[in-house]
């Protein structure tokens, strides 16, 4: 089962806030697939106000002090639908109900519509506008610089699957992607003489990358006269004669399902009535579509079997339904295509479900893997007859490996799967020095990935034919720190794997390595470089070094990269003593790991002297397991573990590695990121000089105490509920709204968001910005918010508005640091 499914449509969501754009897996769906998404390190936004201006001053934005919001028991009068804890939850409500004061609760508006609200928001815009005028010649460098460093007109890696390979293309000057398709010739030795090693594509946009080059949906079409437009699944139906694509035109994340003959180009099934979850699934004809439908809070929670071009959404068939507000479901297909599976997890608990699509005649029914169990978390793959299942049942800190015989309730049949090198071992032990995330069952082997050493690692197992792992190799790569994972694969028989690699100073590349020799470095092919334009790796440099953290034990690592001579010239300067610009990135939540990958417009902060910095703090998964879950991670009681090593990480960077100083440190997160760098900047303000707090999750108490607003209830599990006397004080320690420092110096901050963003409502950023202007010292820098008023979550669809909102971020970043 590819677990990925969901991140899979967010990346795309992101093709183009991304300039290193992979298929790579992440193996951490379960957690990620909830978040309150970041991009990765790669997709770095900078933003920030500056002085300049000065007789502008900030919008007014009223306080109602005697405003609140009641944590605890539900208060008289609120809605009997709403819960206030999950039905598990054996914790104690606050009893009588807690208020908690929210004196700019006003600019709550879910139906995004009011006028005050809308003007407020207008007034902000002007403000940061105004305020920025002067940046405008600056913008434009920058803008033509991440233009110049990006190849503009490229295409992604085909990929194979029955009778094509798929890939999509980019063209200059057109902002979205157009998904195309080349047919396959098929050799006797199956692509032994892959056509992208003798590709003669000249590089314009005229030329097919592929001889028979079919497009088979121009994002471009689709998006005229929209402001926005992102597209979900793009999927052919196992003829291949039909594509079946998804839609997000507000960025609200729900779609509308088209599906369209190639031949004709007649949409042939399409119902506007019908939202529908990004990730959508063929079954194993022609007709039978999968699809997920999200509730109020937009969880994905029923699974549907739509039959193609029935007249109406009501004869869909609801295969599954997840009642516990706690969990969330997806749905995939195991590789070979004999299984869908339905996932529903919450983020300690999980269960699959798999539908036979042998017959695919509607009769086939869905049947339980292994019943859940509080704290087990497991999935699944399938291949011979066999389930692989990874799974932490007996509360191992991290994933083991079991097979079992592919049939339902097996969960007594799990046989751990062990080391060929030493009889009886087991292969992943459930411990943290080799974490297993989870597998990919091809034909003839299985392919592993997780974490060793703080490092994505890609592990293949070779079986015999009764199954059983005779051979374990680690794929190894000469740069010490760097990203790597599977990309996707659609065939389950193949001899060949490909998977992306990046590092902080080289940019992406696909590597295929033959399944029976994976391990030797000339066999290795590479398929396909990013090309960075006017890039000269040699210039570059990147380090990771350790900090301690202030528990005195823990060492927090973190990936520098910078150019050559600024370090050089640092080193020079009286033993280290003059500090470098320094820019520090940081994430932190969900185990999702912050990777030492690339970025070509990080390039233009390099090139300016700016070391660039990636703290993977706890909270995130790059240690393993431990680095998230209590007792020494950042989950629940021990969260604060998280904005603890931030900040600890930024005093190392000044005092111990004398590399930068208050003056020239600044600091970025994204989303939950943004979460870190509100609790960071109140914890120290005095160690920044600017702050940017991307669509930041700042007012954790009041939203989390409130199970109308989406994510709320699935996230239970990850912050805690401020409804619960166990995690009410706790939380209110730490939620950035609450815990502003009167009277402090502030550095400069600049905060966005998107008025129709789900994950993080566009009010938590506008709270944020007048409870800091109200508390903070005039001394302070600038508070400015910029709010996308027709993109949510993940900032403009439209690339070229997308690097044009970045040039923003960084020519306030550059200016107010005075280069
Ligand atoms: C400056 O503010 C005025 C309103 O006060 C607004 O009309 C104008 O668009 C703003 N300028 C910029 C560049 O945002
Ligand atoms: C439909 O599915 C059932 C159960 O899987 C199977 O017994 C039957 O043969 C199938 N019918 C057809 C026409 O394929």
């Amino acid at each position: 089962m590819q677990l990925f499914s969901l991140v899979l449509f967010l990346s795309i969501l992101m093709l183009f806030a991304k300039s290193v754009f992979s298929f790579r897996p992440f193996f951490l769906a379960r957690n990620l697939r909830r978040q309150r998404q970041g991009p990765s390190a790669a997709v770095t936004k900078v933003l920030f106000g500056t002085q300049r201006g000065g007789d502008l001053t900030p919008p007014p934005a009223e306080r109602h002090e005697d405003r609140v919001i009641y944590a605890g028991v539900a208060p008289k009068g609120w809605p009997s639908d709403v819960p206030r804890q999950s039905e598990y939850s054996a914790h104690k409500l606050l009893d009588p109900p807690v208020a908690v004061p929210d004196p700019y609760g006003w600019l709550r508006d879910d139906s995004r519509t009011q006028q005050p609200v809308l003007d407020h928001l207008q007034q902000e815009n002007d403000y940061t506008g105004n305020l920025t005028q002067h940046l405008e010649g600056l913008r434009q460098t920058l803008y033509d610089e991440m233009l110049s460093s990006i190849q503009e007109t490229d295409y992604t890696l085909p990929r194979p699957k029955g009778k094509y390979y798929h890939y999509s293309r980019t063209f200059q000057g057109q902002s979205y992607a157009s998904y195309c398709r080349a047919p396959r010739k098929h050799d006797s030795d199956k692509d032994h003489n892959n056509p992208l090693l003798h590709m003669d594509w000249d590089g314009s946009a005229e030329a097919p990358i592929l001889p028979g080059e079919q497009v088979k949906l121009d994002v471009n079409e689709l998006a005229k006269g929209k402001d926005y437009c992102a597209v979900g699944s793009v999927t052919t139906s196992p003829s291949d004669e039909l594509l079946a694509y998804t839609v997000d035109f507000k960025g609200d994340e729900q779609c509308e399902l088209y599906v369209k003959h190639l031949e004709t180009g007649e949409i042939v099934d399409h119902d506007p009535s019908l939202q529908m979850y990004g990730r959508v699934l063929w079954g194993n004809d022609d007709h039978t579509i999968f699809y997920l439908k999200l509730d109020s809070t937009l969880r994905p929670y029923q699974v549907y079997r739509r039959t193609i071009g029935t007249a109406t959404k009501e004869d869909d068939e609801l295969l599954f339904e997840e009642t516990d507000e706690m969990y969330w479901t997806s749905i995939s297909k195991s590789l070979d295509g004999k299984y869908l599976f339905v996932e529903t997890s919450s983020t300690e608990t999980s269960e699959v479900h798999y539908l036979d699509l042998k017959d695919d005649n509607d009769s086939s029914t869905l049947q339980c893997v292994a019943k859940r169990r509080f704290k087990v978390l497991y999935d699944v793959e399938h291949r011979n007859e066999q389930w692989w299942i990874t799974s932490n049942v007996k509360g191992t800190p991290n994933m083991r490996l079991f097979t079992a015989p592919a049939q339902p309730n097996c969960q007594d049949d799990w046989a751990l799967v062990t080391d060929p090198t030493t009889e009886g071992t087991p292969l992943f032990d459930g411990g943290y020095a080799r974490a297993l995330h989870g597998v990919t069952a091809f034909a003839g082997h299985v392919v592993a990935q997780g974490r060793e050493g703080g490092m994505p690692r890609v592990w293949l197992l070779t079986m015999d034919d009764i199954n059983k792992v005779v051979k374990f190799d680690t794929l190894t790569f000469e740069e010490e720190a760097h990203d790597v994972g599977l990309t996707s694969h659609f065939e389950f028989d193949v001899d060949k794997i490909v998977v992306a690699y990046d590092s902080m100073i080289t940019p992406l590349q696909y590597l295929e390595l033959p399944l029976d020799n994976p391990t030797d470095e000339s066999e290795r092919t590479v398929l396909k470089d990013k090309l960075v334009p006017g890039y000269d790796k040699n210039l570059y440099n990147c380090e990771r070094v350790m900090a301690l953290s202030r528990d005195g034990t823990t060492e927090i690592p973190v990936n520098l990269v910078y150019r050559k001579d600024i370090m050089e010239q640092h080193v020079a300067s009286s033993g280290g003593g003059e500090p470098v610009h320094c820019h520090l990135y940081g994430y932190g939540s969900y185990e999702a790991c912050m990777e030492a990958s690339f970025s070509a417009t990080r390039l233009s902060l390099l090139n300016r002297g700016i070391v660039y910095a990636i703290a993977q703090i706890r909270g995130g998964g790059e240690m393993g397991r431990q680095w998230y879950e209590e007792p020494n991670g950042a989950k629940y009681l021990c969260k604060k573990n998280t904005f603890n090593d931030f900040v600890d990480v930024a005093r190392y960077l000044i005092d111990t590695k004398k590399l930068t100083s208050p003056q020239k440190l600044t600091c970025e997160g994204r989303s939950a990121g943004g979460l870190l760098i509100g609790a960071s900047i109140n914890q120290a303000p005095e160690l920044f000089k600017v702050a940017i707090l991307g669509v930041p999750f700042v007012d954790v108490v009041c939203t989390m105490i409130d199970a109308s607003i989406p994510l709320t209830t699935g996230e239970w599990e990850e912050w805690g509920n401020p409804n619960e006397e166990k995690f009410h004080e706790y939380m209110m320690e730490y939620s950035p709204m609450q815990n502003v420092k009167e009277g402090a110096i502030y550095p400069s901050c600049l905060l966005t968001g998107g008025l129709h963003d789900s994950r993080v409502a566009f009010w938590e950023p506008a709270k944020f910005a007048a409870t800091l202007r109200h508390a903070q010292s005039p001394e302070s820098g600038p508070v400015c918010l910029k709010m996308e008023l027709s993109a949510g979550h993940f900032s403009a669809s439209d690339r070229y508005k997308y690097y044009r909102e970045l040039a923003f971020d960084y020519a306030f970043l550059l200016d107010q640091r005075g280069l």
